[in-house]
């Protein structure tokens, strides 16, 4: 039976998953720097996992943190948000009704939109949620982790395994959280800060598709930790070379470097970032081993995030 099998099985069947998957986790890591195969260059690029491995497991649960360690990611993404009283928590919505069974277990609470939105529940009220995928029923087991508690589990399997997996973390809408009058970007800093985690050597990327969210965290809360800028376009430029004055990297959409299987015409971001001495790293790859390794080896991309970790390791791992 496969690898990747035997641990979704595993992660089924057992509550407290995570631990006993040390030894996957070293398994994948030798794997990958021990291929003969693979470029030295290549070896360099990141394996991002997007939301975990969400391509398998309930995106942003432990569960789907935790397979991504074991198939070999290099950083896991928890997209971040905030509850009433104040904590952060990982997901990709502002609101839950897509991805818990909060309409069945506190009727009522949605606002004029129809949405039950993180702000406005507890972290006690949040806790009693199941989280699901978005296209599945409630699987109860499934809950939203804290992301302090995402946080430790991955300080916990590097202890276990000697690898020094990192986080990408998201905060999500920083501008909505400042006008609900709850600001992501200190706590998120601080959250950080008290992992031991404040410097650009660290294993965490800070990603955001807020420009101001971005300068905020760099100019005024003094942060040190690497920073990357999300666009769904290939930035022009003029805003390479701000972004180069204070960030690190930028994250396209797949679009902007690859459209229906072809590279986009005057395909050039890479190039014009990596002038600047921005890295790129591309969002999101799925399933397709062929496309992962185009990224990796014909547009030179220096990681991806992916869905699927174990086939973007196995991908970068093969030359074209
Ligand atoms: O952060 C990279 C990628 O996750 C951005 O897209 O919408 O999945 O957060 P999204
Ligand atoms: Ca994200």
């Amino acid at each position: 039976m496969p690898t990747r099998i035997k641990v979704i099985l595993y992660f089924s069947s057992c509550c407290l998953p995570w631990i006993a998957l040390a030894t996957f986790a070293c398994g994948a890591e030798t794997d990958n720097a021990s291929s003969k195969d693979s470029p030295p260059k290549a070896r360099e690029k990141l394996v991002i996992a997007h939301r975990g491995a969400s391509g398998y497991l309930p995106e942003h649960t432990l569960e789907a943190y935790a397979l991504a360690y074991a198939q070999g990611a290099d950083f896991i993404e928890p997209d971040v948000v905030i509850s009433k009283d104040g904590v952060l928590v990982c997901n990709h919505d502002i609101h839950m009704q897509d991805t818990t069974n909060v309409a069945e277990l506190f009727p009522g609470r949605q606002r004029a939109d129809g949405r039950y939105y993180f702000i406005d529940f507890t972290l006690a009220e949040l806790k009693t949620l199941a989280v699901k995928g978005r296209r599945d029923s409630a699987e109860p087991g499934y809950q939203i982790p804290t992301l302090a508690e995402m946080l430790t589990m991955i300080r916990r399997l590097n202890e276990r395994t000697g690898r020094n997996v990192g986080t990408i973390p998201e905060p999500k809408s920083p501008r909505w959280h400042r006008d609900e009058g709850q600001p992501l970007e200190a706590k998120l800093l601080d959250q950080y800060a008290a992992f031991g985690l404040t410097q650009r050597t660290d294993p965490v990327i800070v990603q955001c598709f807020e420009l101001d969210a971005l300068r905020r965290m760099r100019q005024e809360l003094k942060s040190d930790l690497r920073m990357v800028y999300l666009t769904g376009g290939a930035p022009d430029d003029r805003t390479l070379d701000d972004l180069a004055t204070f960030a690190d990297g930028i994250g396209p959409a797949l679009k902007a470097i690859e459209n229906d299987g072809q590279s986009v015409r005057d395909n050039d971001l890479v190039r014009r970032a990596h002038e600047r001495r921005l890295k790129v790293i591309p969002y999101t790859l799925g399933n397709d081993e062929a496309q992962t390794r185009r990224f990796f080896n014909q547009y030179d991309v220096d990681g991806l995030f992916t869905d699927f970790p174990d086939v973007a390791v196995r991908a970068r791992a093969t030359r074209q």
